[in-house]
């Protein structure tokens, strides 16, 4: 597949999944450049908007195997990775894989499981391998977590650690649909699929070899100027130096942003990346990495932060005619 032909394999995704889901086409832009650049994703929404049938709906059509976790206070480590059982008749231990044994795993409420049980995707997702009883497995390919958290229920909930966080390329909110027009498009689509489960309508558009295929493309093909890596530097330096910020976004982040960055080129028809794919992804990707100081916390948003900056930092003018 040469690079248009995957520009458009990428748009056949994107119109699979509007065929369903009603949603914007930059929503599904940025969902499909954190899973092309190998990344993981944060839903943080409110009920019934329709997150668990999105990512059905994704895992379908990415040709991928497709598992879900539904996170509860007393889920242990050993539910999501597995574990050892004895087995009498034949003497001996058996290894029985946990749900994490996927493509596309959703962790459904993820906060609502204590940390020591949200500390068991550390592992998978940043080295796409997990260690059952001192032996390690590697995951396969393509392994993306998509993982939800509810904003309103603090009671019960464990907020998630700074490191599991950091590990998300993207916290995305899907949103209430936004006109009359769509509200009633999504009745119109629930009469014609006969079902609350609209993902059993979904075809493969890809194979899982072509996903990894396609995510190897993103990592070597899709080129990143000087002046565009300065920026997104300057980015993340001038967050940093915010005096509401405790913390700012890590190299990790910043990397994230880079990758992100290539795949949304690519996603767009372009082998190099410009300016403008930084400026679009930037807040959903830097915005759950920035740490407010106690004082700023109930009057400031991250995402405010990041917008502040993104119109504070010089937008690099490109070297060549591009
Ligand atoms: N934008 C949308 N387009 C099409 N269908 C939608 C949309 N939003 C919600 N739905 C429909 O609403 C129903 C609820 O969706 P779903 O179960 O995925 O919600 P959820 O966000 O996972 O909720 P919860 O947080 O309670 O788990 C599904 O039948 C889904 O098809
Ligand atoms: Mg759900």
């Amino acid at each position: 597949m040469v690079l248009s032909e995957i520009c458009k394999a990428v748009n056949r995704i994107i119109d699979t999944i509007s065929s369903i889901y009603v949603t914007k086409v930059e929503i599904l832009e940025k969902i499909l450049a954190a899973i092309l650049s190998r990344g993981h994703i944060l839903f943080e929404d409110y009920p019934g908007l329709g997150k668990t049938v999105l990512a059905k709906i994704l895992a379908k059509a990415l040709g991928c195997d497709f598992k879900r976790i539904q996170f509860t206070p007393d889920l242990l480590p050993s539910d999501i990775v597995g574990t050892k059982i004895w087995v009498p008749a034949k003497g001996k231990f058996r290894l029985v894989r946990g749900p994490i044994f996927t493509n596309v795993l959703l962790a459904d409420e993820i906060n609502r499981a204590p940390p020591k049980t949200q500390a068991a995707l550390l592992e998978a997702m940043e080295e796409r391998q997990v260690t059952i009883e001192g032996r390690t497995f590697k995951l396969d390919e393509p392994f993306i977590v998509l993982a939800t958290q509810n904003p309103i229920e603090v009671e019960g909930t464990y907020p998630l650690p700074e490191a599991l966080l950091d590990r998300f390329t993207m916290r995305l909110c899907l949103g209430y649909p936004s006109t009359v027009e769509e509200e009633v498009e999504i009745l119109r689509r629930r009469i014609s699929w006969r079902t609350d489960d609209p993902s059993v309508h979904v075809s493969p558009v890809l194979s899982k070899s072509e996903v990894v295929w396609i995510q190897d493309i993103v990592e070597s093909k899709i080129y990143v100027d000087d002046a565009v890596l300065r920026y997104i530097g300057m980015l993340v330096q001038s967050i940093r130096r915010d005096p509401r910020v405790l913390a700012g976004p890590s190299p990790r982040a910043a990397m994230m942003l880079m990758k992100a960055s290539r795949a949304l080129a690519l996603i767009e028809g372009r082998d190099y990346v410009v300016p403008d794919d930084v400026q679009f992804l930037a807040v959903d990707v830097l915005a759950h990495h920035i740490y407010l100081r106690p004082e700023h916390v109930a009057d400031t948003r991250c995402e405010d932060v990041v917008k502040n900056h993104l119109a504070r930092v010089p937008v690099p003018k490109m070297p060549r005619a591009w």
